[in-house]
């Protein structure tokens, strides 16, 4: 089974993005580089911000006949053709592909109150079609909308981004308890969580580093951690020019941090696969 990743958090300006992106780029050089006869990697975009969308495709003015929300609103039948033809090539690797957000994905929401089955409109289309990839990763909206309840409902893995801050980790709890909800209440036993991932830590802010230990030594929160992505001036000028970390500077701290989490989710994905 393909696993598909989600990084969720309710709290906006986390690193879901720039973790999605730079996730789903690494996880296709690193396929590639150990010679899987699959490397191609989905990157779905449910973000009306279009963020990752632009990053990877150069731009995120896609909407109702080319994007994620095209596929929403098809006859459910046809989803899945749909949704194959809304796929774009990313200009970041020719084995990394995006369905592009759509800033319609706004009112999509609203569109789909009432609508029999709305929720799975991304999860059916998706399994449909995610066995011609290794790997698709999923990228969400700053809230808990039916928007990243669909995220979660494709997903079998949930990566958490949080910031060292108090307020943040203070929310992380109820985003653990969102997605065990999906999983248990919604009946999608296959979606785990996969990790919380730190982003932008500066161990020099005495904060981060008291936060860090705290989150640590937690006895629920501190067993989940998988990674550590250093605060890194090197991920917005990457974002302005709309090239990955690796491209940007592969010997960078952020690069470095998020090499060993995509070798750490290659090795899973291995393992779960023998
Ligand atoms: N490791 C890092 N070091 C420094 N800056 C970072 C790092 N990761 C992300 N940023 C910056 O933080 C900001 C928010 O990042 P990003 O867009 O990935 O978060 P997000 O959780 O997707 O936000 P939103 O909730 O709005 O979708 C961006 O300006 C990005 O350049
Ligand atoms: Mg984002």
């Amino acid at each position: 089974m393909t696993r598909v990743f989600v990084l969720t958090n309710h709290k906006g300006g986390v690193g879901k993005s720039t973790s999605a992106t730079n996730i789903a780029f690494g996880l296709t050089a690193v396929l590639r580089r150990a010679g899987a006869s699959n490397s191609r990697v989905l990157l779905v975009d449910t973000d009306s911000q279009g963020h990752a969308t632009l990053v990877t495709t150069g731009r995120n003015n896609y909407g109702a006949d080319d994007s994620l929300y095209t596929v929403l609103m098809a006859d459910r039948q046809a989803a899945p053709q749909v949704l194959a033809n809304c796929i774009v090539p990313s200009t970041w690797d020719e084995n990394l592909h995006v369905l592009p957000a759509s800033p319609m994905l706004e009112g999509a929401e609203r569109e789909l109150i009432g609508v029999a089955g709305a929720p799975y409109r991304l999860a059916d289309p998706l399994s449909r079609i995610a066995n011609q990839y290794a790997a698709v990763v999923i990228d969400t909206r700053p809230s808990f909308s039916l928007m990243t309840e669909m995220g979660l409902l494709a997903a079998t893995d949930a990566i958490v981004p949080v910031e060292p801050r108090y307020l943040e980790t203070v929310g992380l709890m109820s985003v653990i308890n969102k997605i065990n909800e999906v999983r248990e209440g919604w009946r999608h036993p296959n979606l785990r969580i996969s990790g919380i991932l730190i982003t932008k830590l500066d161990m020099r802010v005495r904060g981060h580093k008291h936060l860090l230990e705290e989150l640590q030594s937690h006895s629920i929160l501190g067993k989940l951690i998988c990674g550590v992505i250093p605060a890194n001036e090197a991920v917005s000028y990457a974002h302005h020019n709309h090239q990955s970390i690796f491209a940007y500077d592969p010997q960078c701290p952020a690069s470095k941090a998020y090499a060993q989490l995509v070798g750490q989710l290659v090795r899973q994905m291995a393992k779960a696969g023998a």
